[in-house]
Protein backbone atom coordinates (compact mmCIF):
# COMPACT_ATOMS: atom_id res chain seq x y z
CA UNK A 1 0.00 0.00 0.00
CA UNK A 2 1.20 3.22 -1.14
CA UNK A 3 2.02 6.05 2.12
CA UNK A 4 -0.57 8.13 0.76
CA UNK A 5 -3.72 4.62 0.20
CA UNK A 6 -2.29 4.25 3.93
CA UNK A 7 -3.16 7.40 5.19
CA UNK A 8 -6.32 7.56 3.59
CA UNK A 9 -7.65 4.19 4.70
CA UNK A 10 -6.47 5.19 8.14
CA UNK A 11 -8.55 8.59 8.16
CA UNK A 12 -11.81 6.27 6.65
CA UNK A 13 -11.63 3.89 9.67
CA UNK A 14 -11.07 6.83 12.16
CA UNK A 15 -14.76 8.33 10.65
CA UNK A 16 -16.13 4.61 11.18
CA UNK A 17 -14.98 4.82 14.90
CA UNK A 18 -15.86 8.38 15.14
CA UNK A 19 -19.48 7.87 13.89
CA UNK A 20 -19.90 5.67 16.80
CA UNK A 21 -18.63 8.03 19.54
CA UNK A 22 -21.26 10.03 19.74
CA UNK A 23 -20.36 10.87 23.51
CA UNK A 24 -16.71 11.75 22.85
CA UNK A 25 -18.08 13.69 19.53
CA UNK A 26 -20.42 15.69 21.97
CA UNK A 27 -17.58 16.42 24.12
CA UNK A 28 -15.87 17.55 21.17
CA UNK A 29 -18.28 19.59 20.08
CA UNK A 30 -18.49 21.69 23.03
CA UNK A 31 -14.54 22.19 23.35
CA UNK A 32 -14.52 23.20 19.57
CA UNK A 33 -16.22 26.25 21.02
CA UNK A 34 -14.95 26.32 24.39
CA UNK A 35 -11.39 25.21 23.90
CA UNK A 36 -10.73 24.26 27.69
CA UNK A 37 -7.31 22.65 26.79
CA UNK A 38 -5.65 25.70 24.89
CA UNK A 39 -1.78 25.55 25.98
CA UNK A 40 -1.92 22.24 27.29
CA UNK A 41 0.05 19.23 26.19
CA UNK A 42 -0.91 15.73 26.47
CA UNK A 43 1.73 12.71 26.53
CA UNK A 44 -0.96 9.44 25.62
CA UNK A 45 0.82 6.26 25.80
CA UNK A 46 -2.55 4.46 24.66
CA UNK A 47 -3.50 1.86 21.93
CA UNK A 48 -2.90 3.21 19.19
CA UNK A 49 -6.43 2.43 16.96
CA UNK A 50 -9.50 3.96 16.07
CA UNK A 51 -11.23 4.92 19.16
CA UNK A 52 -7.65 5.97 20.25
CA UNK A 53 -7.98 8.57 17.20
CA UNK A 54 -10.95 9.56 18.01
CA UNK A 55 -10.22 10.77 21.56
CA UNK A 56 -6.92 12.04 20.34
CA UNK A 57 -8.90 14.32 17.53
CA UNK A 58 -11.03 15.44 20.31
CA UNK A 59 -8.19 16.95 22.83
CA UNK A 60 -6.47 18.66 19.29
CA UNK A 61 -10.14 20.23 18.82
CA UNK A 62 -10.05 21.23 22.87
CA UNK A 63 -7.05 23.03 22.33
CA UNK A 64 -4.84 20.45 23.36
CA UNK A 65 -1.16 19.21 21.63
CA UNK A 66 -1.07 15.87 21.71
CA UNK A 67 1.76 13.32 21.69
CA UNK A 68 0.98 10.06 21.33
CA UNK A 69 2.68 6.31 21.89
CA UNK A 70 1.47 2.86 21.49
CA UNK A 71 0.65 1.20 25.12
CA UNK A 72 1.62 -2.60 23.56
CA UNK A 73 4.19 -3.32 20.65
CA UNK A 74 1.39 -5.16 19.01
CA UNK A 75 -1.51 -3.08 18.78
CA UNK A 76 -0.68 -0.48 16.86
CA UNK A 77 -2.93 0.02 13.80
CA UNK A 78 -0.17 1.37 11.45
CA UNK A 79 -2.99 3.33 8.75
CA UNK A 80 -4.32 4.86 12.29
CA UNK A 81 -0.81 5.75 12.92
CA UNK A 82 -0.09 7.28 9.53
CA UNK A 83 -3.44 9.21 9.53
CA UNK A 84 -2.33 11.01 12.96
CA UNK A 85 0.35 11.85 11.68
CA UNK A 86 0.16 13.17 8.36
CA UNK A 87 -3.55 14.18 7.92
CA UNK A 88 -4.02 15.32 11.51
CA UNK A 89 -0.89 16.51 12.76
CA UNK A 90 -0.73 14.57 15.73
CA UNK A 91 2.96 13.42 16.82
CA UNK A 92 2.42 9.46 16.93
CA UNK A 93 5.47 7.36 18.12
CA UNK A 94 4.14 3.78 17.53
CA UNK A 95 4.79 1.17 14.54
CA UNK A 96 3.01 -1.87 14.94
CA UNK A 97 5.60 -5.35 15.73
CA UNK A 98 8.07 -2.70 16.95
CA UNK A 99 10.87 -4.31 19.59
CA UNK A 100 10.85 -3.84 23.19
CA UNK A 101 13.45 -1.62 22.80
CA UNK A 102 11.70 0.93 20.71
CA UNK A 103 8.16 0.51 22.13
CA UNK A 104 10.56 2.04 25.40
CA UNK A 105 12.22 5.00 23.17
CA UNK A 106 8.94 5.59 21.49
CA UNK A 107 7.50 6.37 25.23
CA UNK A 108 10.83 8.67 25.39
CA UNK A 109 9.54 10.55 22.20
CA UNK A 110 6.03 11.60 23.95
CA UNK A 111 8.18 12.84 27.08
CA UNK A 112 10.46 14.74 25.11
CA UNK A 113 7.48 16.70 24.28
CA UNK A 114 6.88 18.16 27.66
CA UNK A 115 3.82 17.50 28.50
CA UNK A 116 1.71 18.49 31.25
CA UNK A 117 -0.57 15.92 31.86
CA UNK A 118 0.02 12.15 31.06
CA UNK A 119 -2.67 9.67 29.82
CA UNK A 120 -1.28 5.61 30.80
CA UNK A 121 -2.94 2.43 29.74
CA UNK A 122 -0.49 -0.06 31.58
CA UNK A 123 1.37 2.84 33.25
CA UNK A 124 4.28 2.33 31.50
CA UNK A 125 5.13 5.69 31.31
CA UNK A 126 4.23 6.49 34.95
CA UNK A 127 6.88 4.20 35.59
CA UNK A 128 9.27 5.22 33.54
CA UNK A 129 9.19 9.09 34.51
CA UNK A 130 9.55 7.15 38.41
CA UNK A 131 12.21 4.87 37.77
CA UNK A 132 14.31 6.94 35.64
CA UNK A 133 13.82 10.41 38.10
CA UNK A 134 12.86 11.83 34.58
CA UNK A 135 13.50 15.41 33.47
CA UNK A 136 10.16 15.60 32.97
CA UNK A 137 8.52 14.35 36.29
CA UNK A 138 8.50 17.78 38.04
CA UNK A 139 6.37 19.26 35.54
CA UNK A 140 3.91 16.50 35.59
CA UNK A 141 0.56 17.92 37.11
CA UNK A 142 -1.02 14.89 36.98
CA UNK A 143 -2.20 11.98 35.02
CA UNK A 144 -4.68 9.23 33.73
CA UNK A 145 -5.00 5.74 34.02
CA UNK A 146 -7.05 3.15 31.73
CA UNK A 147 -6.33 -0.11 33.12
CA UNK A 148 -6.76 -2.61 35.92
CA UNK A 149 -3.31 -3.56 35.58
CA UNK A 150 -1.99 -0.18 35.59
CA UNK A 151 -4.25 1.28 38.70
CA UNK A 152 -2.57 -1.84 40.51
CA UNK A 153 1.07 -0.79 39.89
CA UNK A 154 0.01 2.87 40.76
CA UNK A 155 -1.42 1.15 44.08
CA UNK A 156 1.91 -0.27 44.68
CA UNK A 157 3.93 2.29 44.23
CA UNK A 158 1.46 4.67 46.11
CA UNK A 159 1.88 1.95 49.35
CA UNK A 160 5.70 2.49 48.59
CA UNK A 161 5.17 6.15 49.24
CA UNK A 162 6.42 6.35 45.46
CA UNK A 163 4.21 8.11 43.66
CA UNK A 164 5.03 11.89 42.24
CA UNK A 165 2.06 13.30 41.17
CA UNK A 166 -1.79 12.71 41.41
CA UNK A 167 -3.07 9.82 38.85
CA UNK A 168 -6.98 9.59 38.51
CA UNK A 169 -8.18 6.16 37.80
CA UNK A 170 -10.26 6.17 35.25
CA UNK A 171 -10.53 2.41 35.21
CA UNK A 172 -12.25 2.59 38.22
CA UNK A 173 -15.37 4.63 37.39
CA UNK A 174 -18.16 2.53 36.98
CA UNK A 175 -18.67 3.69 32.83
CA UNK A 176 -15.56 2.66 32.18
CA UNK A 177 -14.89 -1.30 33.99
CA UNK A 178 -18.30 -2.07 34.01
CA UNK A 179 -18.87 -1.47 30.47
CA UNK A 180 -15.29 -1.32 28.67
CA UNK A 181 -13.47 -4.34 30.56
CA UNK A 182 -16.71 -6.38 30.54
CA UNK A 183 -18.60 -6.67 27.16
CA UNK A 184 -15.29 -4.32 25.24
CA UNK A 185 -12.73 -7.34 26.61
CA UNK A 186 -15.27 -10.07 26.45
CA UNK A 187 -16.58 -9.63 22.68
CA UNK A 188 -13.16 -8.62 21.07
CA UNK A 189 -11.07 -11.48 23.06
CA UNK A 190 -13.78 -14.00 21.38
CA UNK A 191 -13.87 -12.29 18.17
CA UNK A 192 -9.86 -12.24 17.93
CA UNK A 193 -9.65 -16.40 18.57
CA UNK A 194 -12.28 -16.84 15.94
CA UNK A 195 -10.65 -14.33 13.27
CA UNK A 196 -6.72 -15.94 14.34
CA UNK A 197 -8.10 -19.64 14.31
CA UNK A 198 -11.96 -20.16 12.70
CA UNK A 199 -12.74 -22.34 15.40
CA UNK A 200 -16.08 -23.02 16.45
CA UNK A 201 -16.41 -22.24 19.53
CA UNK A 202 -19.75 -24.04 20.19
CA UNK A 203 -19.16 -27.70 21.88
CA UNK A 204 -16.00 -26.57 23.13
CA UNK A 205 -14.48 -26.58 26.90
CA UNK A 206 -13.38 -22.76 27.55
CA UNK A 207 -11.08 -22.08 30.60
CA UNK A 208 -11.33 -18.92 31.29
CA UNK A 209 -8.71 -17.73 34.11
CA UNK A 210 -9.78 -14.59 36.11
CA UNK A 211 -12.95 -13.38 37.02
CA UNK A 212 -12.74 -9.47 37.15
CA UNK A 213 -14.97 -7.58 34.83
CA UNK A 214 -12.98 -8.41 31.77
CA UNK A 215 -13.09 -12.30 32.85
CA UNK A 216 -16.81 -12.38 33.40
CA UNK A 217 -17.27 -10.85 29.93
CA UNK A 218 -15.34 -13.69 28.12
CA UNK A 219 -17.14 -16.29 30.22
CA UNK A 220 -20.20 -14.68 29.09
CA UNK A 221 -19.40 -14.27 25.80
CA UNK A 222 -17.89 -17.88 25.40
CA UNK A 223 -20.69 -19.06 26.96
CA UNK A 224 -22.86 -17.10 24.74
CA UNK A 225 -21.53 -18.83 21.67
CA UNK A 226 -21.88 -22.78 22.90
CA UNK A 227 -18.72 -23.04 24.76
CA UNK A 228 -18.68 -25.18 28.04
CA UNK A 229 -17.03 -22.20 30.15
CA UNK A 230 -14.72 -23.31 33.50
CA UNK A 231 -13.25 -20.56 35.70
CA UNK A 232 -10.16 -20.88 37.51
CA UNK A 233 -10.12 -18.02 40.28
CA UNK A 234 -7.31 -17.11 43.36
CA UNK A 235 -10.18 -15.20 45.39
CA UNK A 236 -12.99 -16.98 47.38
CA UNK A 237 -15.66 -14.72 46.66
CA UNK A 238 -15.25 -14.14 42.58
CA UNK A 239 -14.93 -17.82 42.67
CA UNK A 240 -18.17 -18.50 44.60
CA UNK A 241 -19.63 -15.43 41.80
CA UNK A 242 -18.60 -18.02 38.94
CA UNK A 243 -19.76 -20.47 40.74
CA UNK A 244 -23.35 -18.85 41.23
CA UNK A 245 -23.36 -17.95 37.59
CA UNK A 246 -23.56 -21.18 36.98
CA UNK A 247 -19.48 -21.99 35.74
CA UNK A 248 -18.07 -25.06 36.16
CA UNK A 249 -14.93 -23.56 39.01
CA UNK A 250 -12.00 -25.51 39.16
CA UNK A 251 -8.01 -24.71 39.82
CA UNK A 252 -5.86 -24.44 36.75
CA UNK A 253 -4.28 -28.57 37.65
CA UNK A 254 -7.86 -29.56 37.24
CA UNK A 255 -8.94 -27.58 34.16
CA UNK A 256 -5.61 -28.20 31.79
CA UNK A 257 -6.74 -31.55 30.95
CA UNK A 258 -10.11 -30.92 30.21
CA UNK A 259 -9.77 -26.95 27.78
CA UNK A 260 -9.71 -26.63 24.23
CA UNK A 261 -9.42 -23.43 24.47
CA UNK A 262 -7.27 -21.08 27.58
CA UNK A 263 -7.94 -17.55 27.89
CA UNK A 264 -6.27 -15.80 30.95
CA UNK A 265 -7.43 -12.34 32.01
CA UNK A 266 -5.83 -12.62 35.69
CA UNK A 267 -3.31 -8.83 35.48
CA UNK A 268 -1.24 -11.59 37.22
CA UNK A 269 1.88 -13.77 36.00
CA UNK A 270 2.55 -17.14 35.41
CA UNK A 271 -1.07 -18.03 36.01
CA UNK A 272 -0.47 -21.10 32.77
CA UNK A 273 2.92 -22.68 33.64
CA UNK A 274 4.70 -25.35 33.51
CA UNK A 275 3.48 -28.07 35.17
CA UNK A 276 0.25 -27.12 33.34
CA UNK A 277 1.45 -27.99 29.90
CA UNK A 278 2.30 -31.32 29.35
CA UNK A 279 -1.14 -32.06 30.72
CA UNK A 280 -3.23 -30.08 28.06
CA UNK A 281 -4.85 -31.98 25.49
CA UNK A 282 -3.65 -31.64 21.87
CA UNK A 283 -4.21 -29.09 19.95
CA UNK A 284 -5.26 -26.46 22.71
CA UNK A 285 -5.33 -22.82 22.17
CA UNK A 286 -3.98 -20.80 24.76
CA UNK A 287 -4.18 -16.94 25.06
CA UNK A 288 -4.41 -14.12 26.93
CA UNK A 289 -6.42 -10.97 27.13
CA UNK A 290 -4.86 -9.37 30.20
CA UNK A 291 -2.66 -6.39 29.90
CA UNK A 292 0.76 -7.96 30.11
CA UNK A 293 2.19 -10.96 28.20
CA UNK A 294 3.23 -12.97 31.67
CA UNK A 295 0.38 -14.72 32.14
CA UNK A 296 1.52 -17.76 30.27
CA UNK A 297 4.76 -18.73 30.95
CA UNK A 298 5.89 -18.85 27.11
CA UNK A 299 9.89 -19.23 28.24
CA UNK A 300 8.67 -22.16 30.41
CA UNK A 301 6.66 -23.38 27.43
CA UNK A 302 9.37 -22.87 25.00
CA UNK A 303 11.78 -24.76 27.25
CA UNK A 304 9.58 -27.51 27.03
CA UNK A 305 9.13 -27.60 23.41
CA UNK A 306 10.89 -29.45 20.79
CA UNK A 307 10.17 -26.87 18.13
CA UNK A 308 7.80 -24.01 17.56
CA UNK A 309 7.19 -22.37 14.62
CA UNK A 310 4.17 -20.03 13.22
CA UNK A 311 1.38 -21.89 11.36
CA UNK A 312 -0.92 -19.13 10.77
CA UNK A 313 -1.04 -15.54 11.57
CA UNK A 314 -1.26 -14.67 15.09
CA UNK A 315 -0.55 -18.48 15.61
CA UNK A 316 2.46 -20.14 16.86
CA UNK A 317 2.73 -24.37 17.04
CA UNK A 318 4.78 -25.35 20.55
CA UNK A 319 5.10 -29.39 19.91
CA UNK A 320 5.92 -30.97 23.17
CA UNK A 321 7.70 -34.06 23.26
CA UNK A 322 5.25 -36.50 23.92
CA UNK A 323 3.72 -35.17 20.51
CA UNK A 324 1.18 -32.78 21.26
CA UNK A 325 0.94 -29.40 20.00
CA UNK A 326 -0.44 -26.49 21.73
CA UNK A 327 -0.65 -23.27 19.58
CA UNK A 328 -0.55 -20.10 21.33
CA UNK A 329 -2.24 -16.78 19.73
CA UNK A 330 -0.51 -13.19 19.78
CA UNK A 331 2.64 -14.19 21.60
CA UNK A 332 0.73 -14.33 24.50
CA UNK A 333 -0.09 -10.92 24.23
CA UNK A 334 -3.00 -8.72 24.44
CA UNK A 335 -5.09 -11.07 22.01
CA UNK A 336 -7.66 -8.88 21.27
CA UNK A 337 -5.52 -5.90 20.20
CA UNK A 338 -3.24 -8.08 18.28
CA UNK A 339 -5.51 -9.97 16.45
CA UNK A 340 -8.82 -8.04 16.09
CA UNK A 341 -9.27 -4.41 16.50
CA UNK A 342 -9.70 -3.88 20.48
CA UNK A 343 -12.63 -3.25 21.58
CA UNK A 344 -15.64 -1.38 19.68
CA UNK A 345 -15.70 1.94 19.31
CA UNK A 346 -19.32 1.93 21.07
CA UNK A 347 -17.59 1.01 24.76
CA UNK A 348 -14.74 2.82 24.10
CA UNK A 349 -16.92 5.84 23.99
CA UNK A 350 -17.33 5.70 27.41
CA UNK A 351 -13.76 4.76 28.33
CA UNK A 352 -12.60 7.94 26.21
CA UNK A 353 -15.15 10.14 27.34
CA UNK A 354 -14.25 10.01 31.24
CA UNK A 355 -10.58 10.73 29.74
CA UNK A 356 -11.85 13.48 27.82
CA UNK A 357 -14.24 14.64 31.17
CA UNK A 358 -11.40 14.34 33.93
CA UNK A 359 -8.47 15.92 31.19
CA UNK A 360 -11.06 18.93 31.04
CA UNK A 361 -11.59 18.93 34.94
CA UNK A 362 -7.79 18.17 35.79
CA UNK A 363 -6.84 21.58 32.98
CA UNK A 364 -9.86 24.24 34.09
CA UNK A 365 -9.69 23.77 38.06
CA UNK A 366 -6.65 22.55 38.95
CA UNK A 367 -7.65 20.62 41.93
CA UNK A 368 -5.45 20.35 44.40
CA UNK A 369 -4.84 16.80 44.70
CA UNK A 370 -2.30 14.75 46.85
CA UNK A 371 0.42 12.71 44.90
CA UNK A 372 -2.20 9.17 45.21
CA UNK A 373 -4.42 7.23 42.88
CA UNK A 374 -8.31 9.45 42.66
CA UNK A 375 -11.26 8.71 42.09
CA UNK A 376 -13.24 9.73 39.03
CA UNK A 377 -15.17 12.39 40.54
CA UNK A 378 -18.81 10.91 40.47
CA UNK A 379 -20.42 14.02 38.45
CA UNK A 380 -17.99 12.85 35.57
CA UNK A 381 -18.89 9.08 35.57
CA UNK A 382 -22.76 10.03 35.99
CA UNK A 383 -22.33 12.73 33.09
CA UNK A 384 -21.30 9.52 31.17
CA UNK A 385 -23.72 7.65 31.89
CA UNK A 386 -26.49 10.16 30.94
CA UNK A 387 -24.68 11.48 28.14
CA UNK A 388 -24.29 7.59 26.41
CA UNK A 389 -28.60 7.28 27.40
CA UNK A 390 -29.18 9.81 25.69
CA UNK A 391 -26.96 9.31 22.59
CA UNK A 392 -28.82 6.06 22.79
CA UNK A 393 -31.88 7.40 22.85
CA UNK A 394 -32.92 5.63 26.37
CA UNK A 395 -35.12 7.74 28.69
CA UNK A 396 -34.43 7.61 32.51
CA UNK A 397 -37.54 7.24 34.76
CA UNK A 398 -38.00 10.54 36.39
CA UNK A 399 -38.76 10.15 40.27
CA UNK A 400 -42.10 11.58 41.79
CA UNK A 401 -41.58 14.61 44.51
CA UNK A 402 -43.66 11.95 47.10
CA UNK A 403 -40.71 9.39 46.10
CA UNK A 404 -37.66 11.74 46.74
CA UNK A 405 -38.91 12.80 50.20
CA UNK A 406 -39.70 9.10 50.65
CA UNK A 407 -36.13 8.26 50.12
CA UNK A 408 -35.21 10.96 52.13
CA UNK A 409 -37.06 10.20 54.90
CA UNK A 410 -36.25 8.05 58.48
CA UNK A 411 -40.45 7.75 59.87
CA UNK A 412 -41.68 5.32 57.21
CA UNK A 413 -41.53 1.54 58.08
CA UNK A 414 -43.51 -0.72 57.63
CA UNK A 415 -47.54 -0.34 56.95
CA UNK A 416 -49.56 -0.60 59.86
N1 LIG B 1 -8.26 -1.02 24.76
C1 LIG B 1 -9.04 -2.03 24.39
N2 LIG B 1 -9.60 -1.79 23.21
C2 LIG B 1 -9.17 -0.58 22.78
C3 LIG B 1 -9.41 0.20 21.63
N3 LIG B 1 -10.21 -0.20 20.67
N4 LIG B 1 -8.78 1.38 21.57
C4 LIG B 1 -7.96 1.79 22.56
N5 LIG B 1 -7.71 1.09 23.66
C5 LIG B 1 -8.32 -0.09 23.80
Amino acid sequence: MSPSDQVDRGRQRILWAHRRMPVVQAIARRWEVDRPLQGVAIGACLHVTTETAVLALALQAGGARVALCASNPLSTQDEVAAALRDEYGIATFARRGDSGQQYYDNIRSVLATLPDLIMDDGADVIGLLHSQKSAGLSRILAATEETTTGVNRLRAMQDQGKLAFPVIAVNDAHTKHLFDNRYGTGQSTMDAIVRATNVLVAGTTVVVAGYGWCGRGVAARARGMGARVCVVEVDPIRALEAAMDGFQVMDMAGAAPHGDIFITVTGNTGVIRREHFPAMKDSAILCNSGHFNVEIDLVELKELAVSVRPVREHVEEYRLPSGKSLFVLAQGRLVNLAAAEGHPAEVMDMSFANQALVVEWLARERPQLAPAVVRVPESIDRAVARLKLEAMGIPLEPLTEKQRAYMRSWQEGTTA
